[in-house]
């Protein structure tokens, strides 16, 4: 049976297909490859725009992970719980904009095909990543996106700096993660730096763990390996949590 963890955020452009990719690239490696006769681990994608599907296009036959594209399967997803080559899937999600979510009354996941993809992998999840770049313009969408979505469904959850530029000095940094502790929310002790090499990656068809070695890929490839060990030690502390 297989664990999912859904990437979320409603707010776009802050990492998600990012982390997905490289996520599961990481964990793939560590623990197992596609092409192994048991493919421990599954990306899935249920954005229309298909950021992450390109991706998995562009890399081809060299992925180490199984790609599926669910946004027209979302039945598709249940049923990843129960796949058993499958022991880790992750789901990467869009942003989206809900308009009248702080309407009395109102879903705050909103309405239409993009909020029913993230229902059902919501509905499957057993723990959500949420990222969130160091700078306040994230704050709010964050805020919707852990307190009226997430933490009503009670699903353990995980706050991660991403695309944090050290050049940039550490005060938005410090910034951001006074400002997830004063909320209560979990936060990683891993922080996803930027690096160009990310942003090029797609275009040269590689995922973290294939970069060509040099001193940046390194570092790079460690923001990973790190993010990927926290969030399995977490992973086991929620399932003993449910089996207790
Ligand atoms: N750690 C990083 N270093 C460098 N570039 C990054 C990093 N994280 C994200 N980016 C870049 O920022 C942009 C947005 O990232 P990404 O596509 O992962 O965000 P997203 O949350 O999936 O967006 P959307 O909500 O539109 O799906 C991309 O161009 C990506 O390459
Ligand atoms: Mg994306």
């Amino acid at each position: 049976m297989a664990d999912v963890t859904v990437v979320l955020n409603q707010k776009g452009g802050i990492g998600k297909s990012t982390i997905s990719v490289n996520l599961s690239a990481t964990i793939a490696e560590v623990v197992g490859r596609a092409d192994d006769e048991l493919a421990p681990v599954a990306a899935v994608s249920v954005d229309p725009q298909g950021s992450a599907v390109w991706w998995a296009e562009r890399v081809g036959d060299d992925l180490p992970f199984v790609f599926t594209d669910a946004y027209d399967d979302l039945a598709g997803i249940q049923r990843l719980r129960e796949v058993t080559s499958v022991r880790h899937a992750i789901i990467d999600t869009p942003g989206w904009m809900t308009p009248d979510a702080r309407r009395p009354g109102a879903d705050p996941l909103g309405k239409g095909p993009i909020a029913d993809a993230v229902r059902a992998a919501l509905d499957a999840a057993d723990f959500v990543i949420v990222p969130l770049e160091p700078e306040p313009m994230g704050f709010e969408p964050t805020q919707n996106t852990i307190e009226r979505i997430i933490k009503p469904r009670g699903i353990p959850y995980l706050v991660v700096i991403s695309n944090w530029d050290p050049r940039d000095g550490t005060v938005d940094l410090e910034d951001t993660k006074a400002f997830v502790r004063a909320q209560g929310w979990p936060l990683a002790r891993t922080v996803i730096r930027h690096y160009k090499l990310h942003s090029r990656a797609a275009a040269d068809r590689q995922v973290v763990t294939r970069y060509p070695k040099s001193r940046v890929s390194q570092e790079a490839q460690k923001d990973f390996l790190n993010l990927a060990l926290e969030h399995q030690l977490m992973l086991a502390d929620a399932r003993k949590a449910v089996s207790a």
